[in-house]
């Protein structure tokens, strides 16, 4: 089966075995057969955060449990989905009947169930504040459990799921916190600088939604034309010694408060100093508006991009003594 279609990336390679699942019940089938247990095995959801590099040589299972459920008690809104559904029909759905709290998340590409796994964010807000629980699939018992937020150990696009619990549950729900009483975050200043072009002094959270989607679409590539698995690198987090050295001989670079002692850089920044913006290398390179996110420009094999990565890993840790990590998942 090849796997073009389901990765964003647009990489073309194929997989052994394809499986999807639209029902809880067929996830318990599927492991009641001992075959699957131990095969190597590939959880799909929008494919939008990974680099297929080679052929999968195993099982793919494509998760596609659909549904939305929402409860109101007062002013909180409790919101249950289908791990397959789709994030930013999700994030319509809430933002069409006031629903707050999902604005600043929208446009993300990518499905429901995978949202935990690193903790997806963008403009100044991250899925652990919106997220109440999720229901997951235990592959080595059958059971399913409930995560509650502590369980899941949020981090910066980190979670027990992608660390401890790596490959051992499959989620199949997630339910969301959100209220009926907007609490309007605009601590990403570009959105606020967009609402004033527009004249808008009291947003409301369509606006935010409006103003987020069009930002993303001015700086990110939209992967159903350039293959593109958004931010290629995580932002890097350094402590106070290393910040200091490395302030005295660039003083330019871009960077964050992140907690006690820690300063994340903005890998973007990083990568553009040392050339890379917007260069095409063989069917691959950076955007030219976001040097952050690998492109195929057309028929890239993974591997090419990997490859890609590797320099500008090599490049940034040369010039300023940074190492990248990756934030996409490399599936080999
Ligand atoms: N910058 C450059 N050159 C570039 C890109 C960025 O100099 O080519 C500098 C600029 O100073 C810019 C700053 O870096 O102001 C930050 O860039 P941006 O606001 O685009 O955000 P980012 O830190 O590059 C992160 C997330 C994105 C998320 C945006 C907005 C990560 C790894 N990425 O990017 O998430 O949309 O913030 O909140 O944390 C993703 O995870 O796939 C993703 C797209």
């Amino acid at each position: 089966v090849s796997l073009r279609k389901f990765n964003t990336f647009g990489i073309d390679v194929n997989a052994r075995y394809f499986a999807e699942i639209s029902h809880e019940d067929e996830l318990t089938e599927l492991f009641a057969d001992p075959q699957w247990l131990q095969a190597k095995r590939l959880i799909l959801g929008g494919g939008s955060n990974m680099l297929m590099v080679k052929d999968f040589e195993g099982l793919v299972i494509r998760m596609n449990i659909r549904g939305i459920e929402h409860r109101i008690s007062h002013d909180d809104v409790f919101v249950e989905v289908g791990g397959g559904e789709v994030w930013n029909d999700l994030v319509n759905f809430c933002v069409d009947r006031n629903y707050a709290g999902m604005e600043n998340l929208s446009l993300i590409p990518g499905s429901v169930g995978a949202s935990p796994i690193q903790n997806i964010g963008a403009y100044g807000v991250e899925l652990k504040d919106v997220f109440e629980s999720c229901r997951a699939f235990e592959i080595a018992t059958g059971n399913f459990r409930t995560f509650t937020k502590e369980d899941c150990k949020f981090g910066y696009r980190e979670s027990v799921f992608k660390k401890e619990l790596a490959g051992q549950y499959i989620i199949v729900s997630v339910k969301f916190h959100l209220s009926l009483k907007p609490n309007i975050n605009l601590k990403y200043g570009a959105i606020e600088q967009e609402l004033a072009n527009r004249g808008i002094s009291n947003p409301t959270i369509e606006d935010v939604s409006k103003v987020v989607s069009y930002i993303r679409v001015s700086k990110l590539p939209d992967p159903s034309t350039i293959g593109n698995a958004g931010s290629f690198f995580k932002n890097p987090v350094i402590g106070d010694v290393q910040f200091r050295l490395l302030m005295e001989q660039f003083p330019d670079v871009v960077n964050y408060p992140a907690g006690e002692g820690q300063h994340k850089l903005a890998a973007g920044w990083l990568i553009e100093q040392c050339g890379w913006k917007g260069k095409v290398v063989g069917n691959t390179g950076t955007w030219k508006n976001q040097a952050l996110v690998l492109v195929n420009h057309g028929g890239a094999t993974g591997e090419e991009v990997y490859s890609l990565s590797s320099q500008i890993i090599d490049s940034v840790y040369t010039k300023f003594g940074v190492m990248l990590q990756r934030e996409v998942n490399i599936i080999d």
